[in-house]
């Protein structure tokens, strides 16, 4: 038996992972630690196994909490907690700085405190800052840390506590920094959620600056999957870059959308460009794929396919996160409102 200590399972990729781990072990159990934030919904968590996933709506900055939920016998810590969204925190870093960071420290001491077998840290691209426009550059795990944003510094002064608590102390650690994740449950801040909710409303897509910015898109069951790789296989102490070789820039992600649902291309509107605004970030999986054995299953058709798929079929899913609290945020950060039922 296999007993999961899960942060930030109510949120996009957290929800998708619980779910992965339910169908690949009939015998885990998992704690599902979640503050629920504006960007944790407990809809996201419907239907699944009360006998072997226990939902506790908590913060990982309070370490009372986290001690008393997390068991003596737990096997490992997934962290996916955070305040994930780089526009807010241009807008204001505090709670960044509080969950991503503070937070982090709070469930590594947790773990040394309870014994915990593994701690993996879901990391993110984002920490290696940006590279060059048309180059063949890519990030690898020896790729040096220049996070640009308030959030990528962050998750950056995260990874160094993660390493830092395997230095020191022996705690066996793994961390797996991803790129732009798409798929089923996303919160319509991120780009394609956005594009995708505002275009089946006819509303436009804002697209920031000249919209030639490139991010390299992976399914999110694919990034789920190589967690669990890692989580089984990856060395103690080790990082693993995850990535479905699969650049693209902002515009020709919009255009898909739009052509897909059968909208027509007006509905792109250029905005005023986000400050900082990293130009490519591009990952080698070279070492996930030897090392773990790991291949992501969909190809961009598919993902896309899958995740419009959802869209189209979960319309109530959508009007109910863009709440009040959504259309505010919204209205303050692009200046219009949104179209909702
Ligand atoms: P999300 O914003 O959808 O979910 C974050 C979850 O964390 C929410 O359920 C929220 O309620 C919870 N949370 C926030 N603060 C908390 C706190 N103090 N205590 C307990 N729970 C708290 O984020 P996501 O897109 O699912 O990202 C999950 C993780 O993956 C993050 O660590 C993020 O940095 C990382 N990541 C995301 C992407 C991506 O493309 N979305 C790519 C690479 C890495
Ligand atoms: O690379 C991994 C990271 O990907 C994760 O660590 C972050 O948690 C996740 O939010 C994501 O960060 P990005 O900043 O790349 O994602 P976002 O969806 O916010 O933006 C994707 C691209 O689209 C980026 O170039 C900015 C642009 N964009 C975004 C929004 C919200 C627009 O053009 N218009 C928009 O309205």
């Amino acid at each position: 038996m296999k007993t999961f200590f899960v942060t930030g399972g109510a949120g996009f990729i957290g929800s998708a992972f619980v779910r992965l781990l339910l169908e690949e072990y009939d015998d885990c159990r998992i704690v599902n630690y979640d503050a629920l934030t504006y960007a944790g919904n407990p809809d996201n968590l419907a239907g699944l196994n009360p006998d072997r996933h226990r939902f506790v709506c908590a913060d990982i900055t309070d370490p009372e909490a986290v001690l008393a939920n997390l068991d003596e016998n737990t096997d490992v810590i997934v962290n996916f907690a955070a305040e994930s969204h780089v526009d807010r925190s241009i807008n204001s870093a505090a709670e960044f700085l509080q969950t991503n960071i503070a937070g982090t420290q709070v469930l590594l001491d947790a773990a040394r405190a309870r014994g915990v077998k593994r701690f993996v840290q879901i990391s993110t691209d984002e920490v290696m800052g940006s590279l060059p426009e048309d180059d063949d550059k890519f990030f690898t795990e020896a790729s040096p840390f220049a996070p640009n944003s308030p959030y990528a510094a962050s998750k950056a002064a995260a990874e160094h506590l993660v390493r830092a608590a395997h230095h020191t102390f022996g705690l066996d650690t793994v961390v797996t920094r991803c790129g732009n994740n798409y798929g089923p449950r996303q919160f319509p801040e991120k780009f394609l959620p956005l594009a995708l909710a505002n275009a089946m409303k006819d509303d436009s897509i804002p697209i920031y600056g000249d919209g030639r910015n490139v991010r390299d898109w992976i399914y999110v069951e694919d990034h789920c999957r190589a967690i669990l790789a890692a989580l089984e296989k990856g060395r103690a102490g080790a990082v693993y870059n995850i990535g479905a070789r699969n650049e693209r820039r902002n515009i020709e992600v919009a255009e898909a959308l739009l052509d897909a649902l059968g909208k027509p291309r007006s509905l792109i509107k250029f905005v005023k460009d986000r400050l900082g605004h990293d130009r490519r970030y591009a990952i080698d999986p070279s070492l996930a794929e030897t090392e773990l054995g790991w291949r992501p299953r969909e190809t961009w058709a598919t993902g896309l396919e899958k995740t419009i798929n959802w869209y189209r079929e979960n319309g109530p899913w959508i009007e109910k996160v863009r709440n009040l609290a959504y259309r505010d945020y919204y209205k303050a950060q692009y200046g219009t409102e949104v179209t909702v039922d």
